[in-house]
């Protein structure tokens, strides 16, 4: 039990999961399916420590006592072997922090895994699962590489509620990232969703919303049909971020550019090309496209991080 690492890769949402039925247990009121980054994740070295718990991301201490740092902590209580034992996490994150770019979920995963190796727990992936998503609810779904679903489950203790990876592989289907602002959004993707619960007319529709979503990416990837995946993904961002838009008070996390860039896309598309987008609680771009055209979107967006899921050679 010297040191331990371990390395879990983000995830982005098809079909989000936005808003909790049980806020301390992260259960939510729909099923989810993401698609994993591959080599853009992050890789967590636990070790002990004396006196106190000690954070790192990137080389840089976390300061004790901020918000991000008693969400350590807590997590930590449940694996502490005993009161004075204290946590060396050293993280590395390959994706942009806070920036609605899954951090926190491949963060919590590789934790729930590096401490599964660390203290010699021998979870099966059903209770890896769980226990990562008590940490970030997104994080139940960076356990695996390619396609994910996280059940919602249906029992109080959340027993029943974890991910399990999809067996279908996409080899063709490349996610490329488009970073409009990296720095730490001003609303925290748990804040918006419980504010979206409680104040947008909208989110009674949620639920059937994602659950129509579920059945149709299901079709689609089965049949390899990539406009349904791509224009069903959109729309479920779409219907997610109205769900923002109108809640109370409005959330915005459309930026000039990330309006821009839909416009672009839709443009693109109107002019043939196989083109969608899906974001999540940031003002970023998660574009949808096929190998074939990587080259012209690469063109197209200078910018853009092209990631090829499938391709494994290089992820950890
Ligand atoms: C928009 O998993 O970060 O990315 O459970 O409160 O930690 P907590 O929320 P989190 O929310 C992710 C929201 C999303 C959609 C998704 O990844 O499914």
């Amino acid at each position: 039990m010297n040191e331990a690492s371990a390395y879990a890769p983000a995830n982005i949402a098809l079909a989000k999961y936005w808003g909790k039925r049980n806020e301390e247990l992260n259960l939510p009121i729909t099923s989810s399916l993401s698609i994993s980054l591959n080599q853009y994740g992050a890789t967590t070295t636990l070790k002990e420590h004396t006196q106190h718990d000690y954070f790192q991301l990137n080389g840089h201490a976390i300061e004790p006592n901020t918000e991000f740092s008693s969400r350590l902590t807590q997590f930590l209580e449940r694996f502490r072997p005993h009161p004075n034992f204290y946590f060396e996490v050293d993280t590395h994150s390959t994706v942009p922090i806070a920036a609605g770019v899954a951090s926190s979920a491949c963060g919590f995963a590789a934790l729930t895994l590096a401490l599964n190796s660390f203290l010699d727990l021998n979870l099966d992936d059903a209770a890896l699962s769980i226990l990562a998503r008590r940490g970030s609810g997104s994080a139940c779904r960076s356990l695996w590489h390619g396609f994910v679903e996280w059940q919602a489950g249906k029992l109080d203790n959340g027993m029943d509620s974890f991910a399990t990876p999809l067996p279908q592989e996409w080899h063709e289907l490349r996610i490329g990232l488009l970073l409009f602002n990296t720095e730490k959004k001003s609303i925290s993707s748990r804040a918006a969703m419980h504010q979206t619960v409680l104040t947008s007319p909208f989110y009674r529709e949620w639920p059937q919303i994602v659950a129509k979503t579920l059945v149709t990416l299901h079709s689609a990837i089965d049949e390899k049909d990539f406009s349904l995946l791509g224009a069903t993904a959109e729309a479920n961002a779409l219907a997610m971020h109205s769900t923002m838009l109108t809640s109370e008070p409005s959330i915005c996390y459309w930026l000039p550019e990330t309006v821009a860039t839909m416009q672009k896309i839709w443009q693109l598309r109107a002019q043939g090309l196989e083109l969608y987008f899906t974001q999540d609680a940031g003002p970023n771009l998660k574009l949808l496209y096929l190998q074939q055209d990587e080259h012209l979107i690469q063109e197209t967006f200078p910018s853009i991080i092209s990631i090829a899921p499938w391709n494994l050679q290089n992820a950890q």
